[in-house]
Order: structure tokens, then sequence, then C-alpha cells
């Protein structure tokens, strides 16, 4: 079996719904109480990727049977991170332990370096224990021990969730909210508020911070609406200077409106010790309960070191869901190893 490149956008129909299964089998992996994907979805995220984003897909086949797929992604207008790329190596359940995974990885590897991507970052979880020796073997390293927390809405803590909005700083701070828009005219300023994220644990691994641009958030809304993604975004602005110091962002797909997801919520470390990162998740729950009230769960991820996050958190009543470990792969230093080893083919 010889690792075939797969362009996702052009792929044919009958072809892109057995990688469609086949994903859809991992994805029960890792969260089976979830709805599978639809292919319509799927397909529509292949066909119509956002502007900047760049993918390198290898697959091994079994005449049509998807044996195991391997990519590599990221974005073409971040030259700040120029070198550095998002992977994943997916070997089928019943196929594994048979030296596919290395294969693939293998091929990704030689494939990506040839682009400069020499940096390549790949997540394992605890609840598919191959992932950390597999990793471990190519010559990875462990970057950043994360968690999916999850909040059962039935089982919030509605005290921490009152106390938190009746003791909101309102004399200094007003809440604003934006809806799957991003006014033009507030465009530098979400820019700035965003990259607070840089200021997030990020363990070992190794990338410089990352710059938010206008475009990128023009592009990020469109790209949202067209693949059926709604979000909201919640900002808490000084109101003497009219700052953002703070912000919490919620998004959720129109195929599964129970489930919401909590990406970024930041406050700018010159704000911070006001109460502002409870205010904001505390009202932006309890708004999903008044306007949305048949969301049944809200996710979000955390470093395990991100003690006043968790520490919110688990006031809110979010409980660890999946265990998660970021690595960071030398893509020269990994290919080396796999030669030392007499693992490369060519
Ligand atoms: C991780 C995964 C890709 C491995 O695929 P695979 O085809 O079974 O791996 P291989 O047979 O090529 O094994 C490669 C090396 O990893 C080791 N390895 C793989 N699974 C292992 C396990 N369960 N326990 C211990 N070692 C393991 C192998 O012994 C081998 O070591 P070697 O190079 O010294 O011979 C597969 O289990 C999978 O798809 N898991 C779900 C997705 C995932 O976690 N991906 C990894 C991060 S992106």
């Amino acid at each position: 079996m010889i690792p075939q490149p797969i362009d996702f956008q052009t792929l044919p129909e009958q072809e892109a719904r057995r990688f469609h299964d086949f994903l859809n089998v991992y994805r029960a992996e890792l969260f089976p109480q979830d709805p599978p994907i639809p292919f319509e979805e799927r397909l529509k995220g292949w066909r119509y990727p956002a502007q900047h984003e760049v993918s390198r897909a290898f697959a091994l086949l079994e005449g049509t049977r998807v044996m195991g797929l391997a990519d590599a992604e990221w974005q073409d207008d971040q030259p700040e991170n120029h070198d550095i790329a998002w992977s994943f190596v997916l070997v089928a359940p019943e196929a594994r332990r048979r030296g596919l995974g290395r294969i693939l990885a293998q091929t990704l590897l030689e494939s990506v370096l040839l682009e400069g991507r020499t940096k390549l970052f790949l997540a394992t979880y605890a609840k598919i224990p191959a992932g950390e020796p597999f990793a471990h073997k190519m010559g990875a390293r462990r970057g950043l021990e994360e968690h999916t927390h999850q909040l059962l809405l039935e089982g919030r803590n509605k005290d921490y969730v009152r106390h938190a909005l009746e003791k909101a700083p309102l004399e200094r701070f007003e809440l604003v909210w934006l809806d799957s828009v991003y006014p033009e005219s507030e465009l530098e300023a979400l820019c700035e508020v965003f990259q607070i994220m840089n200021t997030a644990p990020r363990g070992d691994l190794e990338f410089n911070d990352f710059k938010v641009t206008p475009e990128q958030l023009r592009q990020d809304a469109e790209n949202s609406c067209l693949h059926d993604k709604r979000w909201w975004l919640l900002l808490a602005r000084d109101r003497t200077t009219g700052r953002y110091a703070g912000f919490t962002e919620v998004s959720w797909h129109l195929n599964r409106p129970a489930i919401v997801n909590q990406y970024g919520t930041g406050v700018d470390p010159a704000f911070r010790g006001h109460g502002l990162g409870g205010w904001l998740k505390a009202a932006m729950l309890e708004r999903l309960v008044q306007d949305r009230p048949f969301v049944d769960r809200i996710r979000t991820g955390n470093a395990d070191s991100n003690v006043p996050m968790l520490r919110i958190n688990h006031s809110l009543g979010f409980k660890p869901f999946l265990a998660r470990v970021e690595w960071q792969l030398d893509v020269k230093v990994a290919l080396e190893g796999l030669r030392a080893r007499g693992k490369v083919l060519s």
C-alpha cells in the first residue's frame, strides 16, 4: 500500500463519501454521544475551504476501502508562524498496529518539509490510548496537556451565575453583544481583543504570538455563515476609554443546535482582577438559557495549567470531558529518527 495524495476539494462525491464514513467512525470513538456529521455538511467543508487554509492529505486505500488518512493544515496568511502546521494521522481501528500509521506519517512529513513547514503539532486523546505511544515513536514531544470541559446545562451552578452577575463591575464596564456579525468600525479593536489569547498558557509548544487582521475576521465571519455556523461574541467595554477589556465567544452548527462550543475567553492583563472573566461567562450562559433553551451542553478547551480559567469553569459546573495532549514534532529530526531506525521506505 502506497499513500495517495487526496484533494478533498475535487474528490468525486462517491469517494468523498468513503472518507466521510471513515472520519465519522473516528468521531464516534471520541464523541459516542454526539450525532454523526451529515455528509452534506462535511462535503461543503471540503469543497469550500477557508480562503487561506492550505491542506495536504494522504490516504492508504485497500481497493476502495479507506485504511488510513494523514493530513496537515496551515494558514498561508500567518507569516508570524510560517513554519508550523496542524496535523493528524488516523488509521482504521481494524488496521492498527500494522505499520500503516508510520507509513502515512512518513509521507506527510516528507511532503510538508518540501513546503517549508518544519514544525508539526498533533493531538492525542486519552480515549484512544494508542495515540500517545505512536506520537512518541514518531519523535514528537509533549507540548501541552489539556481537557475539554463540558457543562450540562441542567447541572449549572445557578448560585455562582447569580453571584457573578450581581457583583458585576457595572459602574466601570458595560457588555456589548455581537451576533454573527463583526461591524466594520470595530474590526481593529476586535483584532486587539482576540490577541489576548496570546497570553493563554501554551506549555512547551513553540509558536510565535499570532496576529489577527481585519481581513481574517471578515473571512472568518463569511466562512462561518457559509458553513451554517452561528456565533455570539460578548465583550466587556471600559466605559471611560471605550476600550475592550475582555471577551468570550460561543458557536454552534445549525445541524447540532443543542451543542455549543465556547472557544476563546480572555481578559486583557490590564483589566484582570475585576471579576470580568466570571461575569462574561455567566452572562453568556444566562443568555443561552434564556434565548436558546434547547441547548443542553457547552464545551470548552482548557490547558490543565490554566488555573484562573479552570476555577471559573469548575465554579460554573463544567466537568472534565475529554483529556488531550498537544504534541510538537520537529519534521527534520523526526524523519532522521525514522531513517536511523530503518523505518523510511524510500
Ligand atoms: C495512532 C495511530 C495512528 C497508530 O496507527 P498504527 O497504524 O496502528 O501505527 P503503526 O502500526 O504504524 O505503529 C507505529 C509505531 O507506534 C507504535 N504503536 C502504535 N500503536 C501503539 C499502541 N497501541 N501501543 C504501543 N505502541 C503503539 C508501534 O509499535 C510502532 O512502533 P515502532 O515504530 O517502534 O515499530 C492509530 O492508533 C489511530 O488511528 N489512532 C487514532 C488517531 C490518533 O490518535 N492519531 C495520533 C495522533 S494524530
